[in-house]
């Protein structure tokens, strides 16, 4: 982590991002390893190994590596240095989707709030630099489509929130893409690309 244990705080205390880095990332990745271990192939990269789970419908490999996947780009997402939004191209993009700022936010939240159970919210763009948010279930990432331009992702599973709040996901969500959410790391993932064939995704 490029920061403290206690940089995230109010939205993320510390112990939330000590189990949630230190436990629950950690067992999706050893979980991973460990299904992998008795497979005789060697795999490059974490999509690779979700790619070849699908094919073999190994659902217990595809949710560990899913998980592992998700967390190694949801870490990426944050940011210490407190208030930030998005800017430039990005911004224009989100207000023409969603009209500004809270108009997004508020999307955000009433798609986390649609799910009953575990998963993940996406803020993606195409390869024409059009902005929508997404919903994934459970262990399902979006990091391996190729048409997609994943730009931030907020954990919505209970192990991201409840010890500092309860069950108010709204509240987790608002904070992650208020105060955490790196939106110049957002920005740069944007317009890389829109610069960027699908196919070399
Ligand atoms: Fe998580």
């Amino acid at each position: 982590m490029p920061f403290e244990v206690t940089a995230l705080v109010p939205i993320t205390g510390a112990e939330t991002l000590g189990v949630h880095l230190g436990k629950h990332h950690q067992a999706y990745v050893d979980g991973a390893n460990r299904l992998m271990e008795p497979m005789a192939k060697k795999f490059e990269t974490a999509v690779e190994v979700i790619s070849f789970a699908r094919s073999i419908e190994a659902h217990g490999l595809l949710e560990q590596a899913g998980q592992a996947l998700n967390h190694g780009f949801f870490w990426t997402c944050h940011q210490a240095a407190g208030l930030t939004r998005p800017d430039g191209s990005l911004e224009i993009a989100i207000n023409g989707k969603f009209g500004d700022f809270a108009g997004f936010t508020d999307a955000a939240i009433a798609l986390g709030k649609s799910r009953v159970g575990s998963g993940w919210i996406w803020l993606v763009a195409d390869h024409e630099g059009a902005v929508r948010l997404e919903l994934t279930r459970d262990a399902e990432t979006l990091l391996d489509d190729p048409s997609l331009v994943v730009l931030l992702v907020c954990d919505i599973w209970e192990h991201a929130y409840y010890l500092d709040r309860a069950s108010d996901r709204a509240g987790w969500i608002d904070g992650f893409f208020g105060q955490l959410a790196d939106w110049s790391m957002a920005k740069t993932r944007y317009e890389d690309g829109l610069s960027r064939e699908p196919d070399a995704a």
